[in-house]
């Protein structure tokens, strides 16, 4: 039997998010009515960091707690992985020991390569490539403030980075259309999200990408891996700010969204983040809801 892994936005179908949205709802109310949800007794995350994290790591590890199971967590300094153990062999062993991998890494082949050689279900947690789990989170808050996603049309205004390639894959799978605006130099790469032409449309100009648009979204100017850039980043990135004017230019019922952590006066005004429109609060509260309802699914599939 194939073991199913959550590695990209379009490993699920259109169907599986109809799901995983709708019990997503039922494990936040439960949540928020402090009525137990413990499907996951005596079940093990293993969580491995290669890079930084606040939210991923509260939430997949409070997540855990919550449906009953327990986390342990890796990090490269604390572990072989950063004594070059390889991760065909780490991930042997550590799926022999636990129910459940979530990984927080650099390349998208070396999350692929673990979950080859894992016998349990794997999550990305953030690759350079793809952030499926905090897209996941976004479309959930997206259909709590304004229903169906299908047919709206979102913004992605900054780096045509792994947040922006994670919108294009669930836009072609979904039914909504991406309007991209990157610096020059900083383009998204088709070839990375494998979708198709139809879902997104490319703009010179971050207030033409924003023109009537149902939601604004954006990311820092430099991902973690790439800081060595920083300084070019910031010169390049400089006239992608999501301001005030940016959303005035939306349609006036638009959204704001930033995965977070952010930078006030980079990619961000502060009046903009800290705004009417925004909905950053609920959207990495939703991490923690729509990663259970993941958890749970990739462990005992539909309820
Ligand atoms: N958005 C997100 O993944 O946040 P962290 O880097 O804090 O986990």
């Amino acid at each position: 039997m194939s073991i199913p892994h959550y590695l990209k936005f379009s490993d699920f179908s259109a169907d599986e998010y109809d799901y995983l949205f709708a019990r997503t709802a039922l494990i936040k109310k439960k949540f928020k009515a402090y009525d137990q949800h413990q499907p996951l007794v005596d079940r093990t995350l293993a969580m491995i960091f290669e890079k930084a994290s606040t939210r991923t790591r509260v939430s997949f590890e409070a997540g855990m707690y919550q449906m009953g199971g327990s986390v342990v967590n890796l990090t490269t300094g604390d572990s072989q992985l950063g004594r070059a153990e390889p991760i065909e062999d780490t991930a042997r062993v550590i799926s022999r020991m636990v129910d459940l991998v979530m990984i927080r890494t650099y390349e998208q082949t070396k999350i692929e390569r673990f979950a080859e050689f894992s016998r349990v279900p794997v999550i990305n947690g953030l690759t350079n490539e793809f952030h499926p789990c905090q897209i996941l989170a976004d479309i959930f808050t997206f259909m709590e403030h304004r229903g169906s996603i299908r047919g709206k049309t979102v913004a992605w205004v900054g780096d045509g980075n792994n947040m922006a390639n994670t919108w294009l894959q669930a836009a072609q799978l979904l039914g909504f259309t991406v309007h991209v605006s990157t610096p020059s130099g900083y383009e998204i790469n088709q070839a990375v999200s494998g979708v198709d032409s139809t879902c997104y449309k490319v703009f010179q100009d971050p207030m033409q990408a924003c023109a009537g648009v149902d939601l604004v979204t954006t990311d820092v100017w430099t991902s973690m891996g790439f800081e060595a850039e920083n300084e070019a980043r910031q010169q390049a990135f400089a006239d992608w700010c999501v301001d005030a004017d940016m959303m005035q230019a939306a349609h006036p019922e638009a959204l704001f969204m930033h995965c977070l952590p952010a930078h006030r006066g980079e990619e961000v005004s502060a009046d903009v983040i800290d705004g009417p429109q925004s909905v950053v609060w609920d959207e990495a509260e939703n991490r923690l809801h729509v990663q259970k309802a993941l958890m749970e699914y990739l462990l005992l599939g539909k309820a």
